[in-house]
């Protein structure tokens, strides 16, 4: 087998070397992107006069014909051609002919594949805005119609204040947010062109690498063909944001896990996202909230690996880097799948405000609301603290709640204590009235949807 670039070498590898080097197995997704590449670049050899017409015109057809089958995943690759881009350049000769090899003049792998990945991070980078924007949907009109659900809101995980469903749910619509800022963010040091860069130090032919770019649909070209090259920072970044958007998606998980519990009861997960034990007939479990919890790790793990790869590599290409890309395409799909399901998940989720309320008329979060009386009465926060405490002490070793302590009882602590105390403690009264700005008030929380709302499709 004559390899593409077997001029100065004596000796074939063997074959399983070949295999061990070779990336065709991962890389041929980036097939439809590296054609893409080459029939920008081919125009532009055209354009500079490197090409001729006619010659241009068979490279690009042969190409066209390339593309139309790559789109149909037809085009059959062969591990002795390493990867996809001696593939790619290998069919082309099959099938235009020798000219085909003049398809690489003013170009190499090391820019070729930097352009390739910079296209299909770009392309996903858009795609994971868009699942983000989908799953935000789905909150928002779960938040929409759970203004006035009201559950406990916890510290440490013990029972801290009740809040209103609509602004729990609401908080994770905020970091999603903040995950497609990040994913727009990165999208300016994604939308850049290295071609042109040749193998290191760009080439003495007179090419004109706007021109590509332009074609190409990129925003800028790399300044320095050494840092074109060897720049994977995008697709750092890429993995980086994916794994803040998961580590949010995972902890969503786990209250949904927490919540579905028999011990909760606050929601219930439908059918199709669960599934049964081969051995314990009663058993639902929350599967696929599980597993996205689980592929978080799988996304951290990715990220870590690429920066790992890139640490300690000189500049400027080194075939270390083709490990870059099954991390990349994996955190790709991981992502967008675990935000695929999981608003599947939210949008058949059941909530049972019932089970909700239950728990917080049956617990002491309202304790502030007592000592924010006294407090509102004149009485010094801190004593108003002290006195409240000694009260809800005192309930707990009786087994009762504070709004089961009569109102002879109150005043004994303090003659601040009047009828309207009762109505200050009900849970429905500690939410509603919440309404600082960003507080879970039923107020609040709605102007919270409306800028929601606004937010939601802006990027
Ligand atoms: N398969 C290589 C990669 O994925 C393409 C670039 C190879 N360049 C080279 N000079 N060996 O990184």
């Amino acid at each position: 087998m004559t390899k593409l670039w077997g001029g100065r070498f004596e000796k074939h590898p063997e074959e399983w070397v070949d295999e061990f080097g070779a990336s065709i197995g991962f890389d041929q997704k980036l097939a439809v992107v590296d054609i893409t590449g080459s029939l920008a670049h081919a125009k532009m050899l055209l354009q500079c006069g490197i090409l001729s017409i006619e010659e241009h015109s068979l490279i690009q057809t042969g190409l066209l014909v390339l593309k139309e089958r790559a789109e149909k995943q037809q085009l059959e690759f062969k591990t002795e051609y390493e990867d996809i881009h001696l593939n790619i350049e290998k069919l082309l000769i099959d099938e235009i002919g020798p000219l085909g090899g003049k398809l690489h003049t003013a170009r190499s792998r090391n820019d070729q594949v930097a352009t390739d990945l910079h296209l299909h991070v770009k392309e996903e980078t858009l795609s994971t805005i868009s699942h983000i924007s989908s799953l935000q949907a789905t909150l928002l009109e779960l938040a929409k119609s759970n203004v006035e659900t009201i559950l406990p809101g916890y510290t440490h995980l013990q029972r801290a204040q009740p809040v209103s469903f609509a602004h729990h749910v609401m908080a994770y619509f905020w970091m999603l947010q903040r995950d497609k800022e990040r994913f727009s963010d990165s999208l300016k040091r994604t939308d850049m062109s290295p071609l042109g860069a040749g193998a290191l130090a760009g080439t003495t032919f007179p090419i004109d690498r706007n021109l590509t770019k332009e074609e190409l649909g990129f925003s800028k070209v790399y300044p320095n063909s050494l840092d074109a090259v060897s720049d994977r920072d995008f697709a750092i970044e890429y993995c980086s944001n994916a794994a803040i958007t998961m580590m949010h998606l995972s902890r969503f998980c786990e209250e949904l896990i927490l919540w579905s519990s028999q011990e909760f009861q606050f929601v219930e997960i439908s059918d199709s996202y669960s599934t049964g034990s081969s051995m314990m007939p009663q058993k639902k479990n929350p599967d696929m909230a599980e597993l996205i919890r689980g592929k978080s790790g799988r996304v951290y793990g990715s990220l870590v690996h690429l920066l790992t790869v890139m640490k300690g590599l000189p500049l400027a290409y080194n075939k270390d880097m083709q490990e870059d890309k099954e991390p990349v395409f994996d955190t790709i799909e991981t992502i967008k799948g675990c935000l695929s399901i999981f608003n599947g998940m939210m949008k058949e989720i059941k909530i049972n405000d019932i089970k909700m309320m239950e728990a917080v008329r049956k617990d002491y979060s309202n304790a502030t609301e007592l000592a924010d009386y006294l407090a509102k009465k004149g009485m010094p926060f801190r004593e108003a603290h002290e006195v409240t405490g000694k009260i809800v002490f005192a309930c707990i070793q009786k087994g009762i709640y504070l709004l089961d302590v009569p109102l002879d009882e109150y005043r004994s602590y303090s003659m601040l204590f009047e009828e309207d105390v009762y109505h200050d403690l009900l849970p429905e009264t500690a939410v509603e009235k919440r309404n600082s700005e960003g507080g879970t008030g039923f107020e609040a929380v709605q102007s919270q949807l409306a800028l929601a709302e606004e937010t939601l499709f802006e990027l």
